[in-house]
């Protein structure tokens, strides 16, 4: 018998032990992107956190948090910031719920994914090194010193909201699905040998 989720920790579990397949397929995935390989790769997976963000920027403008509206604009100010004219490419994903709770479990996958942002920091750092003056790394940085303490207050929140379950899940479900979708059209165009691997037509 399933039990009802009764604290924080107990949403926040749920939510990981609900997409903890999708999250290892994610994983697997970036990696095969070769994220941190070369410019061009690592400009592609800045592209697709950017729309990820902007997803998340329209799900807290949905549920109405301005704290968590800030949170997902600083992030695509930094990651903007980081690829420079590129970033003017907007997917337009629109939300397909207007349910709270949804809109609560995609900002679950947006704050989450900057811890792993924080482990992948070094290695952006370490190809910025490499390419001196042409890769930003401001996004990744901030993760580093920031993500987990923003995770932290996510959580919190979270708890505090208490938002429905199944909604949240099928939220995340969605988050980390739109994401798989557009990693998917960006290892095509990597592999295509494309270079700059701008305008995605995803969600037009
Ligand atoms: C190679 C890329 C990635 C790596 C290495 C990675 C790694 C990690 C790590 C180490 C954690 C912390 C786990 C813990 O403390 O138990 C984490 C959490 C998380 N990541 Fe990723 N991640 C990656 C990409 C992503 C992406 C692209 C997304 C979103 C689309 C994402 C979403 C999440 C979420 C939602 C959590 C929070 C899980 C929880 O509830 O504890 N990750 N990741």
């Amino acid at each position: 018998m399933t039990r009802a989720p009764s604290s924080e920790t107990d949403i926040r579990l749920a939510l990981k032990a609900l997409t903890q397949t999708a999250h290892e397929h994610t994983e697997r995935r970036v990696e095969a992107l070769l994220p941190f390989s070369k410019p061009d790769a690592y400009r592609s997976f800045l592209s697709l956190l950017l729309s990820m963000h902007r997803l998340g920027k329209d799900a807290a403008a949905l549920i109405g948090d301005e704290r968590l509206q800030a949170r997902e604009r600083e992030a695509i100010g930094l990651i903007a910031s980081d690829l420079g004219p590129e970033s003017s490419a907007d997917l337009g994903i629109p939300l397909p719920s207007r349910e709270t709770g949804f809109a609560w479990g995609i900002l679950y996958v947006c704050r989450g994914s900057a811890l792993g942002g924080a482990v992948l920091a070094k290695r952006a750092r370490e190809l910025s090194d490499r390419n001196p003056g042409r890769l930003g790394v401001g996004y990744f940085n901030h993760c580093a010193q920031q993500g987990a303490a923003e995770w932290r207050i996510f959580c919190r929140d979270l708890e505090r909201k208490r938002p429905d379950l199944a909604s949240a899940g099928a939220g995340a479900a969605f988050a980390f699905d739109t994401f798989a979708r557009l990693l998917e059209t960006r290892i095509d165009l990597c592999t295509a040998g494309s270079g700059s691997a701008v305008g995605l037509t995803v969600g037009q």
